[in-house]
C-alpha cells in the first residue's frame, strides 16, 4: 500500500454559512474562517473541506452555483478566499473545494442562454426533451420531490433537473461541457488549492434514452437511480477527468457516490487506474431499514453497522481507500443518530469518534462534531429553510398527511440539524454572529458550545484532539489491517489492526449498559498499552474489562517476544 498525505491527514469540513460570521450579517463568511483558523490548529485537522463558496442564489445553500469564477458575495471577495488559502498554507494546513458540476444554477449564464431558444448555442449545454404528449418527458422523481423534467415555456421544452428545479443538469455527454469544467479546475488547482470533494459525482452519466422507470410507489413520480447512478459512461468521463486535471496536481480527491459498491469503489479509488482516491459509501448511513426512502427509517442496529463497516474495511484494504464518516452538511448529527445526546452525551460523542477514528480510511470530522453538537427539534416548520426538508413536507402536507408526523420525521432526519451555527460560546447566538442567524441556533449551545470545552482536559473537544494526535504518532492507526472480532456481539464493536508485530486492540461499547470484553479474545498478547480512552480506566490485566455506558478503549499491544 502506498503512503499519501491524504491517508495520513485528518479532514475537517466547514459548512460556511453555518461556521462564523465576521460582518453582523447573519451569514457565515470566510473572514469568519479565518478568523478560527487557531481554532482548526489546536484541534489537528490538517486539511479544510469547504462546501461551496462559489456565487450562488442559494436555493440549496451553494450547491447551485450561478458562477464557478467568484466568491458568493455573503461570504466575501476573492481576496478573503486567497487570503484564506495562503493562511492555510502558512500553517501546513491544505484546502479542498467541493466541485459541483453534476448541475448548475438556472441562474448561470449557460442556462441563461441555453433557455433562449432551440438553437443557441449553449442549448446542449443542459438536457432538454420534448413532451411526451403533453405530459413531462418520463417518470422520474427528483431527489428533492416532485418530477426530474421542468417546463420552460420560453421553447415549450423540459429541462432534467435530478434535484431543485434551479438545479439543472449539466450535458456531460457534449464535450465543450467537460472541456469548460475542466479548465474551471485547473482555474481553482493553479491558485494552489489541494484538493475536490467531488459532489453527487456518480450521476453525471445519464441512460440518454430516459426510459420510465418501473412503477413502485403510488404517486406520480419513480425512483430512477438505475438510469442516473454509475451510469454508462461515467467511468470515461471521470478517466478523462483524470487525465486532462487530476494527473497533473498533487492532490486529494474524494467522490461523493450514493448507492456506490465496494466492487465499484474498488474501480473508482484503486491506485493504479481508479479515478478519485476516495470516496464517500453510503451503506452504513443508510443502514435505517424500511422502504419508505430515507424519511421513514429511523432504527438502526450494530449488527448491521459493524458488517457493513466490515463489509467496506475488508473489501478496499490494498484495493482502492476508505473515508470515514458519520456526518455531514446531509445526515443528522452522529451524537443524536449514532450515541446518546442526553445522559451519556460526552461519553458517546468521544466513543463514536474513537470507533471511527481507528478504522482504515481518512476521517473526516464535520463542524461542531468536534464539541458534540446535536440535532435540534424547531416547533414549526418555519425555522426549517433546507429545500430538501420544505419540498417534502408541503408535498405530503398536500398528499393529507399529519403535520405533526412529518415534524416528528424532521426532528430525526433533516439535514437542517447539521447546519445550525456553530456553537462558539454562551453568548447571543451561540457567538456564531452580532446579527441574527439564517437559521435558528440549537437552544442548548449554553451547555455545548467551544468555549466550555476548549480548556476542559474532559472535553469532547480535547478528546477529538488526542485521537488526532494519536494518528501522526502511530502509523498502524493509518496503515494497520483490519479484523473483526466479537462479530455477533449487538452491544460492543471491536476490532483489531495489525502492522508487523503490532496489533491495535479498538473497543467501543454502543449501548448505555454496562458490558463486558472478555481479553481472551486476544490471549497471546501481553504488553498492553493504553493509548487512549473516554473513562478513567483502572484495571491493569483483569481477565475480562467491563466496559461502563458508551465506554470505548484502544490498546496497543505487543508481542511478548518484541516488548519495548
Ligand atoms: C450533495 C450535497 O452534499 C447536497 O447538500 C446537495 O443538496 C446535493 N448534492 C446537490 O448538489
Amino acid at each position: 500500500m502506498q503512503k499519501k498525505w491524504w491517508k495520513e491527514s485528518v479532514v475537517y469540513q466547514i459548512y460556511p454559512r453555518s461556521f462564523k460570521d465576521s460582518n453582523g450579517d447573519g451569514i457565515g463568511d470566510i473572514q469568519g474562517i479565518i478568523s478560527k483558523i487557531d481554532y482548526l490548529q489546536k484541534l489537528g485537522v490538517d486539511v479544510i473541506w469547504l462546501s461551496p463558496v462559489y456565487q450562488s442564489p442559494n436555493d440549496d445553500n451553494g450547491y447551485d452555483i450561478s458562477d464557478y469564477y467568484n466568491i458568493m458575495e455573503e461570504f466575501g471577495t476573492m481576496g478573503d478566499f486567497d487570503a484564506l488559502l495562503g493562511e492555510l498554507h502558512n500553517r501546513g494546513m491544505r484546502l479542498v473545494m467541493d466541485l459541483v458540476v453534476n448541475h448548475t444554477s438556472d441562474e448561470h449564464k449557460w442556462f441563461i442562454e441555453s433557455r433562449r431558444s432551440k438553437d443557441n448555442p449553449y442549448r446542449d449545454y443542459y438536457i432538454w426533451r420534448p413532451g411526451n404528449n403533453g405530459a413531462r418527458p418520463n417518470n422520474w422523481e427528483s431527489v428533492f420531490s416532485g418530477s426530474v423534467w421542468e417546463f420552460d415555456e420560453q421553447t415549450g421544452e423540459y429541462y432534467l433537473h435530478l434535484y431543485s428545479k434551479k438545479q439543472p443538469d449539466l450535458n456531460w455527454e457534449n464535450p465543450q461541457v467537460r472541456n469548460d469544467i475542466f479548465n474551471m479546475m485547473h482555474f481553482w488547482l493553479e491558485k494552489g488549492i489541494d484538493g475536490f470533494r467531488m459532489d453527487t459525482i456518480t450521476t453525471i452519466s445519464k441512460v440518454t434514452s430516459f426510459p420510465d422507470a418501473p412503477i413502485v410507489k403510488e404517486n406520480q413520480y419513480q425512483p430512477a437511480t438505475q438510469f442516473y447512478l454509475n451510469g454508462p459512461r461515467l467511468e470515461q468521463f471521470l478517466g478523462e477527468m483524470k487525465e486532462k486535471v487530476f494527473s497533473q496536481y498533487d492532490i486529494m480527491t474524494v467522490g461523493e457516490t450514493p448507492g456506490a459498491t465496494p466492487e465499484e469503489a474498488i474501480r473508482y479509488t484503486n491506485e493504479e487506474n481508479g479515478f478519485m482516491d476516495m470516496l464517500f459509501q453510503w451503506e452504513h448511513i443508510e443502514a435505517d431499514p424500511g422502504t419508505g426512502g430515507k424519511w421513514a427509517g429511523d432504527s438502526w442496529n450494530l449488527l448491521d453497522f459493524k458488517r457493513v463497516m466490515t463489509k467496506w474495511q475488508k473489501q478496499l484494504e490494498g484495493k482502492g481507500w476508505n473515508s470515514l464518516y458519520l456526518s455531514n452538511h446531509d445526515q443528522p448529527r452522529q451524537v443524536s443518530r449514532f450515541g446518546n445526546d442526553t445522559e451519556y452525551h460526552a461519553e458517546s460523542a468521544k466513543m463514536l469518534a474513537t470507533c471511527l477514528h481507528m478504522l482504515q480510511g481518512t476521517p473526516f470530522v464535520y463542524q461542531g462534531e468536534e464539541i458534540g453538537m446535536t440535532n435540534v427539534a424547531y416547533e414549526s416548520i418555519n425555522e426549517y429553510r433546507d429545500i430538501e426538508t420544505l419540498n417534502m413536507y408541503k408535498e405530503s402536507i398536500a398528499a393529507g398527511k399529519d403535520p405533526n408526523e412529518l415534524l416528528v420525521m424532521i426532528h430525526k432526519k433533516s439535514r437542517d440539524n447539521a447546519r445550525t451555527p456553530m456553537q462558539w460560546d454562551e453568548s447571543a447566538h451561540g457567538g456564531f454572529t452580532s446579527g441574527i442567524p439564517w437559521i435558528q441556533v440549537n437552544p442548548n449551545y449554553k451547555e455545548i458550545n467551544v468555549k466550555k470545552q476548549i480548556d476542559d482536559p474532559n472535553s469532547v473537544f480535547n478528546y477529538y484532539r488526542n485521537l488526532i494526535q494519536l494518528r501522526t504518532k502511530y502509523s498502524i492507526i493509518v496503515y494497520g489491517s483490519y479484523e473483526l472480532i466479537l462479530d455477533d456481539h449487538e452491544q460492543i464493536y471491536a476490532y483489531t489492526r495489525k502492522q508487523e508485530d503490532k496489533t491495535l486492540l479498538v473497543i467501543a461499547n454502543f449501548a448505555a449498559s454496562i458490558q463486558e470484553f472478555r481479553w481472551d479474545k486476544v490471549n497471546h498478547f501481553s504488553v498492553k498499552e493504553l493509548l487512549i480512552s473516554n473513562y478513567e480506566v483502572e484495571e491493569k490485566l483483569a481477565p475480562a474489562i467491563t466496559l461502563k455506558p458508551y465506554e470505548a478503549r484502544v490498546y496497543l499491544l505487543h508481542e511478548e517476544t518484541s516488548r519495548l
